[in-house]
């Protein structure tokens, strides 16, 4: 098949980015520039292989929770993760990649997940943090991508949100019952908090300034606002959920900024950003260990799925057993 010269390129990219400018979706059988692919696949599969080891940490507390009503909403949020999970897969598959791929780029180490899952879950009040800081995170993130250019990305948002809503409440009402029990609950959550916090502004990514992507993905509208502008977002958000607890956010350059109509906050350690990026995080070695344990054991059971659906399509297309 000719490839088109250069000029039919540039012209099909002309036309790309007017359909992005009039804010039309993108579906998985339209003209699209390669880089806007493939800048897709690493950001929705880094999605998705987040949501499956983010699983981990929580999961670590089903068999620890204080009593049958929580482990039953932690196992519903955990088991919620895992189906985020095959939403996102499923959403990056329809750009030509399979999902054996994925994984065996995020097991190989080139693929990342986020830098929030590398951190221990100490306590049960960790659990509380989680659902209320990761996953509010996740939602500031998230409702921003719910209008992502990427059709099936915009709509797997749609439904992952509004499954977090429940994630986040649940977390925040953990917080709330530990924040008014007794001084040793109370100081269960503050440890906790102290040690959430700045991993869960890391989520957003780097400075705008330092970010690799951001220029693209803004100009593609693969991103409808920047790393600082969703972290902001956050901060903003809970400075008053943290006072309603009663707890104090582990920051001294905490300060409301009349000028700026936000909160003003202090540095990202970037080198402790780095180093987790770089697999030297508190559990990367063990988070990793059990996502190649799992995959390893699983691996009967996709070969026995896989047998037999191509059983069934080869029943379905010539009507006879194979
Ligand atoms: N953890 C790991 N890697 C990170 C990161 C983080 N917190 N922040 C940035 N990075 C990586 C990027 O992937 C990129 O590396 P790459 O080139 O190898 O992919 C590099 O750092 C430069 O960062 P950029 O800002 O240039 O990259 P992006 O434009 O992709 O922005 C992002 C980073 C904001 C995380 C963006 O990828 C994004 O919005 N992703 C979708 C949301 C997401 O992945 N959330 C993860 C949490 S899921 C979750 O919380 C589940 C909940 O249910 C608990």
């Amino acid at each position: 098949m000719a490839t088109p010269s250069n000029v039919a390129i540039a012209e099909l990219e002309e036309a790309f980015q007017q359909r992005i400018d009039r804010e039309e979706k993108i579906e998985p059988k339209d003209w699209m520039p390669d880089a806007y692919r493939q800048n897709l696949i690493r950001q929705m599969s880094q999605h998705a292989h987040s949501e499956v080891v983010g699983q981990l940490p929580e999961g670590e507390w089903i068999t620890r929770a204080p009593t049958l009503r929580r482990k039953a909403i932690l196992l519903a949020k955990v088991q919620d993760e895992a189906g985020h999970g095959l939403y996102l897969y499923s959403a990056t598959e329809t750009l030509g990649v399979s999902r054996e791929e994925l994984t065996e780029q995020l097991l190989a180490g080139s693929a990342k997940y986020a830098s929030i899952f590398n951190y221990p879950t100490l306590t049960w009040a960790d659990v509380g943090a989680i659902g209320w800081l990761v996953d509010g995170a996740a939602i500031v993130n998230q409702i921003s991508l719910c209008r992502t250019s990427y059709g099936p990305y915009a709509r797997a948002m749609v439904r992952i949100c509004k499954e977090e809503s429940f994630h986040v409440r649940q977390g925040y009402e953990i917080m709330t019952v530990l924040a008014r029990g007794s001084a040793e609950q109370r100081a269960m959550a503050q440890d906790a908090l102290d040690r959430w916090w700045w991993p869960t502004l890391m989520m957003f990514g780097p400075h705008d300034t330092d970010s690799a992507h951001s220029g693209r993905s803004m100009r593609w509208k693969i991103k409808r606002q920047s790393n600082d502008e969703l972290r902001q977002k956050f901060v903003d958000q809970s400075v008053a959920q943290a006072e309603f607890l009663g707890l104090a956010i582990p920051d001294k350059a905490l300060k409301w900024n009349d000028t700026r109509n936000h909160f003003d906050f202090g540095e990202i350690d970037w080198d402790e950003f780095r180093a987790v990026l770089d697999g030297e995080g508190p559990c990367n070695h063990e988070r990793m260990e059990a996502r190649r344990k799992a995959d390893e054991e699983a691996r009967w059971i996709r070969g026995a799925t896989l047998a037999y659906a191509e059983k069934e399509r080869v029943r379905s297309s010539t009507g006879t057993e194979s």
